[in-house]
């Protein structure tokens, strides 16, 4: 007798690796080795965590990958609020009074869309998330499947995958689940990118002009290893100085990137973005004031 195949719903399916991989070189600056890595462990049927400080592209890299596999993408920002109700969904209040718990008067939450869509479900900040709401989810990954009280069954769709991006600079208190998510998923590393990358994806982003963009990278990457701060700022900091600088070079009727001009859209793009180190008492604006000075000294000199 010939053998059956039986494909559960529970059983994850390959995806478009191929696909997934040329996305993803159209839409991402670089990080093909992280774009290979990450589809072919999803197609494997890995679950995924993302490890890097914001600003990696990471959510840029995981549409690219969704979309070239032809898979919905489900996108979670992790918080404090972000309940197991909230995730999973919840009965509407007004129709359980008049018609009682029914499967109708569900409002499914991003797990349980995620789940019958077969989506990759992208938990942004995961380290935010409150410890009951993480088992909710570490119980879908082993089980592919959760029981939601009064609803019934919710069986994942084959293409159903958990990406959970993690920041390593920003642990807050979830020391006692992470181990077993880890053990669940994969890991891979979206670590700053080097300069000339960055140079790139600011050009992409902006349009702006080649001098500009050089001084706004070079000042985001003097903040990341900063003696009088701790956290420093991404390239979206790059991005942000210079589309500010732009306009507010248009309104004043100056070059983008003239001294002042260019300092004022540094400040409002990079104060609120990097941390001050413990200790340091000098207002965040005059260490920001002279990263960009530095960094258009360094570029002078070049
Ligand atoms: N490698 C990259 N290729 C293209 N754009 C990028 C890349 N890295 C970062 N970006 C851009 O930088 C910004 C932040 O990227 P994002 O994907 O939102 O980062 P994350 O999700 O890691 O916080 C976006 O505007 C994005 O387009
Ligand atoms: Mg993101």
């Amino acid at each position: 007798m010939r053998s059956r195949t039986v494909t559960s719903v529970r059983t994850a399916a390959h995806l478009d690796v191929a696909g997934m991989v040329r996305v993803a070189r159209q839409r991402v600056v670089d990080r093909l080795r992280e774009a290979e890595v990450v589809a072919a462990a999803l197609s494997a049927g890995r679950n995924i965590v993302l490890e890097g400080p914001p600003g990696t592209g990471k959510t840029t890299l995981l549409r690219a990958l969704a979309d070239g596999a032809g898979v919905p993408l489900v996108l979670v920002e992790g918080n404090a609020e972000l309940t197991p109700t909230r995730l999973v969904g919840h009965h509407d209040a007004s129709r359980v009074l008049t018609e009682d718990y029914r499967p109708e008067n569900f409002v499914p939450g991003p797990l349980t869309r995620a789940m019958t869509e077969g989506a990759l479900l992208y938990v942004e900040e995961f380290n935010r998330v409150p410890e009951e709401t993480m088992n909710v989810l570490l119980g879908v990954l082993s089980e592919r499947e959760m029981h939601v009280p009064r609803y019934g069954r919710v069986a994942a769709r084959p293409t159903f995958r958990l990406v959970a991006a993690m920041n390593p600079f920003d642990a807050v208190g979830t020391a006692r689940v992470t181990p077993a998510l880890y053990d669940r998923s994969c890991r891979v590393a979206m670590a700053y990118q080097d300069e000339d990358a960055e140079l790139r994806v600011v050009e992409a982003g902006t349009g702006g002009e080649a001098a500009l963009v050089a001084r706004a990278v070079r000042a985001v990457r003097i903040t990341r290893d900063h003696p009088e701060l701790r956290i420093g700022a991404s390239v979206r900091g790059a991005i942000d100085t210079v589309l500010i600088a732009v306009e507010l070079g248009a309104v004043r009727e100056t070059p983008a990137l003239e001294e002042a001009t260019g300092l004022d859209a540094a400040l409002a793009a990079l104060t609120g973005k990097v941390t001050r180190g413990d200790g340091v008492s000098r207002p965040v604006e005059d260490v920001v004031a002279d990263i960009w000075r530095r960094a258009g000294e360094e570029l002078g000199k070049a």
